[in-house]
């Protein structure tokens, strides 16, 4: 695929399906993820793969969590919470681990663990796989992280679920690029 096309085409999709990347398409999935530019090297990111049963028990997860949060929540508020781990074939987990620098403060850290979890979006399309970065109150719930065994200096950038485009991907949004770009005198 050309270079433009990838990064002008690029389309969330939330509606997946199986198949997911395999194997080797995953690892060249990652190496995008490993190529995010990074001040001083720190490699401020990690990331987890979950699959299979793996996502019925990051499902249940999500489900704790959620009744942690609210003592109120139904059965079928649980559920929905539950099944939103299983509406991918794959979900990667992306974790900024923010490491004290003295010329890399934590937002540059974030942003870096950022521009890999877009690598992986591009990537994930250049491979004619689809997908979406989600976060929602999971991605910022302690005991999601401390489920998922993330340290106390990791922060959950976000969940990339990844598939097949179920049914037909959304039309591109038409921005101008006059309207967000100033020449600065
Ligand atoms: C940090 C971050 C968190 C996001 N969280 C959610 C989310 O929880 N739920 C959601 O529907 N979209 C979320 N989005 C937006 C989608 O990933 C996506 O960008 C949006 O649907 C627009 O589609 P597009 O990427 O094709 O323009 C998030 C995006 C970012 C960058």
């Amino acid at each position: 695929m050309d270079a433009f096309d990838l990064l002008h085409g690029r389309n969330s999709v939330a509606k997946l399906c199986e198949p997911a990347p395999g194997k080797e398409a995953l690892e060249n999935i990652y190496r995008a993820a490993l190529r995010a530019p990074d001040h001083a090297r720190l490699r401020p990111w990690r990331f987890l793969s979950v699959t299979g049963d793996g996502r019925n028990k990051l499902g249940e997860l999500y489900a704790r969590a959620l009744a942690a949060r609210n003592s109120q929540a139904t059965v079928a508020e649980l559920d929905k919470a539950r099944g939103k781990a299983l509406r991918a074939p794959l979900i990667v987990v992306v974790v900024a681990c923010i490491q004290a620098h003295p010329k890399v403060p934590k937002v540059e850290q974030l942003l870096s663990a950022g521009c890999a979890a877009h690598a992986m979006l591009l990537a994930v399309h250049a491979l004619g796989f689809a997908g979406i970065w989600r976060t929602g109150a999971n991605a910022f719930d302690r005991m999601v992280m401390d489920g998922l065994g993330l340290a106390a200096n990791e922060e959950l950038i976000g969940f990339l679920y990844l598939g097949t485009v179920d049914g037909k991907a959304k039309p591109l949004a038409e921005l101008n690029v006059a309207d967000y770009v100033q020449e600065w005198k």
